[in-house]
């Protein structure tokens, strides 16, 4: 009985049973255990695991906190209200800043204008007239307000050189920038215009009397109302008061206004 039992192969080492039961508790024996079962990485399953409820709660109080912020910091998202200069602590000035008309001119036109009438402002020749030193541009601002809200189309006429094209109206622009596109233009240096600002009580005015005009000006009609086009156009000089003749009411407002 005993023979057969040592000849059962176990342990499989070849060790007898009675050296393998020594020695399971040595030192050895266990670190080798172990060290096997180490190797084992568990099996990867899919599985779906919810996010640990401390993030969310984490996420709740980020979104309430950037709410805070924003109510607090936000200005109202008003446009004049940051402020570089201001310092913690300090209280915040929000009276409106004064606008630099020529910067803002300078973007508006970047934006609306260089497609056609290109970035250094001199158009293509037949197709675009120029906006650099032309009598157009150095006339009548009420009358180039008028172009702004309304377009200009059909032959016309820029230092003598003939187009017949149209400008799409930009009446969707504020008094603000009508006013400051066009005083860039007519003042800003590399313009050549040497005119003077435009103003936007101006292009309020215009606006009331001629902003639901859809059909765009011609030269001719323009001329109707306010002389011929020379660039020689001055407050004083103004041929023939540009209100005079026009075929619109509010007439004597107008006039009055155009004296101050
Ligand atoms: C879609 C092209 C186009 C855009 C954009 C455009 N214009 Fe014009 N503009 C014209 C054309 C074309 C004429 C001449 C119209 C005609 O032939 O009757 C013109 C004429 C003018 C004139 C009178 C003629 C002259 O050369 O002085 C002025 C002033 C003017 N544009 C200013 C502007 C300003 C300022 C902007 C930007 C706010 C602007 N235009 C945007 C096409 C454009």
């Amino acid at each position: 009985m005993s023979d057969s039992q040592n000849n059962n192969p176990y342990p499989p080492d070849g060790k007898s049973r009675d050296t393998y039961e020594k020695t399971r508790f040595e030192d050895k024996h266990l670190h080798e255990v172990h060290s096997s079962l180490l190797r084992e990485k568990e099996e990867p399953s899919e599985n779906f695991s919810p996010m640990p409820l401390i993030f969310v709660g984490l996420f709740m109080v980020l979104a309430f906190w950037s709410g805070i912020y924003l109510v607090w910091y936000s200005g109202d998202f008003g446009p004049f209200h940051y402020d570089e200069t201001a310092k913690p602590g300090e209280a915040i000035d929000d009276t409106p800043r004064e606008v630099d008309m020529l910067a803002l001119g300078r973007r508006v036109y970047s934006q609306n204008c260089v497609a056609c009438h290109q970035s250094n402002g001199r158009g293509i020749s037949g197709v675009y007239p120029s906006l650099v030193n032309v009598d157009w541009v150095q006339d009548n601002p009420e009358m180039l307000v008028k172009v702004m809200l309304s377009g200009l189309a059909g032959p016309i006429e820029v230092n003598g050189s003939p187009y017949n094209n149209a400008m799409t109206p930009f009446g969707r622009l504020s008094d603000q920038q009508i006013a400051a596109v066009l005083t860039f233009i007519r003042t800003d240096d590399s313009f050549e215009n040497d005119s003077y600002e435009v103003t936007p009580e101006l292009v309020a005015e215009v606006r009331e009397q001629y902003g639901s005009r859809t059909d765009p000006w011609t030269q001719p009609e323009l001329e109707e109302i306010h002389g011929p086009i020379t660039g020689g156009w001055s407050p004083s000089n103004g041929n023939s008061s540009s209100n005079d003749e026009n075929d619109d009411s509010g007439d004597g407002e107008a006039a009055e206004t155009e004296e101050s």
